[in-house]
């Protein structure tokens, strides 16, 4: 951050690092960023490329609406119970701007998404740090904490760890603020907490269409709520944030349940052999309820993830205790994973 130019509140601040994300084309086997191995629906490309016309000198509807009521009418729910953002980065963003400024607190689980942290520096917000004992249990003390808003990320990143429903209920319910339980990796676990939106009118459920729809590259997520929670954040977003052609692609997404079942089948197959494949070579493996694998190597990560580049495989890399010596492998195809193996037979 250049001195003297950024207001107090930023001095020293340190932005969110996302993954890398080297050029199309050059061979790289990406396991850093958790995108889908598999392509998005051939139904959302077609409607894509059909969107692409002169009406895009347009401006896109303020409220998405194509996609809300497409992501509604999936749900069951009315559309007055659903937002559209760029990406479930924008629709965090948007809960801070909405629900905990300067002064207040944010509460949640520690480790978890990295990008809580330079939010609460943005908004001059205090981050409450629960940590977590075991990889899989929230922290009994979330619950009782009185910030105004909270995240549970489930399953949580970067461990893939799923915590318990009635855990996650149990800390809803104790919570006079606004809890938003990140579910960008459900698709791939066994439960969501979809059913305290029916009990719980404080409950935000964030989602993406980044990960199991294969649509990263759209930036395009959702957040179901009361329509008390959704009118905020519809209230603080910006006026057009989501592009004409995201919308058409979360409307035809969203419709594909066949593409996405199996994209999802495929990703939870592949990832159970990608986590008995790294178990053999002597890595530690944290059961795993989203599309990556959280692993500790025998040997060095830094030197593991270094030597991993090296032969042009990313995998993403943590240096900041308790989870210093991890790696996060996103699940590939069966083509990738057979290069990461590969490699690591080189390395290890
Ligand atoms: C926990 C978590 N939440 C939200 C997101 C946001 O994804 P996107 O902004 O691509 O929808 C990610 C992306 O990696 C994530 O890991």
């Amino acid at each position: 951050m250049p001195k003297g130019v950024v207001r107090k509140a930023l001095e020293g601040f340190q932005p969110y690092v996302p993954g890398e994300q080297p050029p199309d084309g050059e061979g790289w086997i990406k396991l850093n960023t958790n995108e889908s191995p598999l392509p998005p629906s051939p139904k959302v490309i077609a409607a894509i490329k059909e969107a692409a016309t002169d009406a895009l000198r347009l401006y896109p509807s303020p409220t998405a609406a194509p996609a809300r009521e497409a992501i509604a009418r999936k749900f069951q729910l009315d559309p007055t119970r659903v937002t559209v953002g760029n990406g479930g980065d924008e629709l965090i963003e948007l809960c801070f701007r909405a629900f905990a400024g300067a002064g207040d607190t944010v509460a949640f689980p520690t480790p978890t998404y990295p990008l809580f942290e330079p939010l609460c520096r943005l908004h001059e917000a205090a981050p409450s740090r629960h940590p977590t004992e075991a990889f899989a249990e929230l922290p009994p003390s979330l619950g009782p904490d009185p910030s105004p808003l909270k995240f549970i990320v489930n399953p949580n990143s970067p461990t893939g760890a799923l915590f318990e429903a009635r855990d996650v209920e149990a800390a809803v319910a104790a919570s006079s603020g606004v809890v938003a339980i990140d579910e960008a990796y459900v698709d791939f676990a066994p439960r969501s907490a979809v059913d305290l939106l029916n009990t719980h009118d404080n409950v935000l459920l964030l989602r993406t269409f980044s990960k199991s729809y294969g649509l990263a590259g759209m930036r395009i997520g959702f957040a179901l709520g009361s329509p008390d929670l959704i009118e905020a954040l519809d209230a603080v977003k910006d006026s057009y944030n989501v592009d004409r052609l995201a919308i058409v692609a979360a409307a035809v997404a969203i419709g594909d349940d066949q593409h996405h079942r199996k994209v999802v089948d495929e990703v939870v197959k592949n990832r159970t052999e990608l986590a008995d494949a790294l178990e053999r070579r002597g890595f530690e493996v944290v059961p795993s309820a989203a599309n990556f694998v959280f692993v500790r190597p025998p040997k060095p990560a830094a030197e593991v993830v270094a030597a991993l580049r090296e032969r042009k495989v990313l995998v993403r890399h943590y240096d900041r205790e308790p989870i210093a010596g991890w790696i996060r492998v996103t699940v590939g195809t069966r083509e990738q994973h057979e290069k990461l193996l590969g490699a690591l037979k080189e390395i290890l």
